[in-house]
């Protein structure tokens, strides 16, 4: 979850604010899985691996990347799991231009011509027109909450995989269907500061269905709040107190801090759960 930054775009290279840990070798933003990591890096690259073991990512995988942000993803497949077909869409212009020169850099330009500025809007169109489709697999990092319907999206997917491929993504749910009106209210506002459409917040019952529905079946469901919502925010705290005060007060961090706050509420308030979704296409 962010707001929108410098470049006018809505995701953008911000989350490089997060990064200092790796001595800013990374560009992750993401809400991390911090079960194990205590840094905020590492936290990321734990999310991402809950959805490869799910995807069974391995050296043969053609692989579908949605929303892929700076590219950390993509170079976390090849590096850790050998990955040699990837392609993917990520909306922004800043983050899609920061990843292509990162993979070419890291000696994969096959990799990087395949990975594209677009929308999941275009997913099945996009995959059609570049032969990339069928595939083995798709992953969404953090973001199908974000996308204009992630209904649309999970039915474009099933397009674009071949039968019995594979795919996961990390996600935003209610925590219950008939949220109180107060807290469905708040709820819309944050949304709409967080690009959040609020047709995609739908309880455990109604995101399965979508999952049905586009023809995939759930293999594991796991919601893992727990690792995500309260930790963030405590790291969030710890990484500000650690750095340098010259090097704090560069960064703006009103959206991190209410992005964290958000976060608390909508567990201690039981208004949103963070889910961890695998399944294949029937
Ligand atoms: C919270 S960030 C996560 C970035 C990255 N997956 C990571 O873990 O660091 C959400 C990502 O979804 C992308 N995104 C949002 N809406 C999208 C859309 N309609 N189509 C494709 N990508 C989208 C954003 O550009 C951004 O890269």
């Amino acid at each position: 979850m962010e707001r929108a930054g410098l470049s006018g775009e809505f995701h953008d290279l911000s989350e490089a604010a997060l990064n200092f840990e790796s001595g800013g070798r990374t560009h992750w933003g993401n809400l991390g899985d911090w079960q194990h990591a205590r840094s905020y890096p590492d936290a990321c690259a734990a999310l991402a691996d809950r959805l490869a073991s799910g995807l069974r990512l391995d050296g043969a995988t053609r692989l579908v990347d949605v929303g892929f942000g700076c590219g950390d993803q993509i170079l976390h497949w090849i590096r850790r799991y050998g990955v040699r077909h990837i392609a993917g869409l990520n909306l922004s212009h800043s983050q899609t231009e920061l990843a292509r020169r990162r993979v070419v850099d890291s000696g994969h330009p096959g990799i990087a011509d395949g990975l594209q500025q677009g929308s999941v809007d275009a997913l099945a169109e996009w995959a059609a027109r570049t032969n990339q489709a069928p595939v083995d697999a798709i992953v969404a990092l953090d973001c199908a909450y974000h996308f204009p319907s992630r209904r649309a999206f999970l039915r474009q997917a099933a397009q674009v995989l071949r039968p019995g491929g594979r795919i996961a993504l990390s996600d935003l749910i209610l925590a219950r269907p008939g949220l109180p009106l107060h807290r469905r209210a708040l709820l819309g506002v944050m949304g709409h500061f967080s690009r959040i459409p609020p047709e995609n917040l739908v309880g455990r019952d109604d995101y399965l269905a979508q999952w049905r529905d586009a023809g995939l079946e759930v293999e594991a469901f796991e919601d893992i709040t727990g690792h995500v919502f309260q930790p963030f925010g405590a790291w969030l705290e710890r990484y500000r107190a650690s750095l340098e005060p010259d090097v704090a007060h560069r960064i703006d961090w009103k959206k991190y801090r209410a992005t964290a706050a958000f976060l608390r509420w909508a567990d201690r308030q039981q208004v949103l759960r963070y889910v961890s979704c695998v399944g294949f296409k029937r």
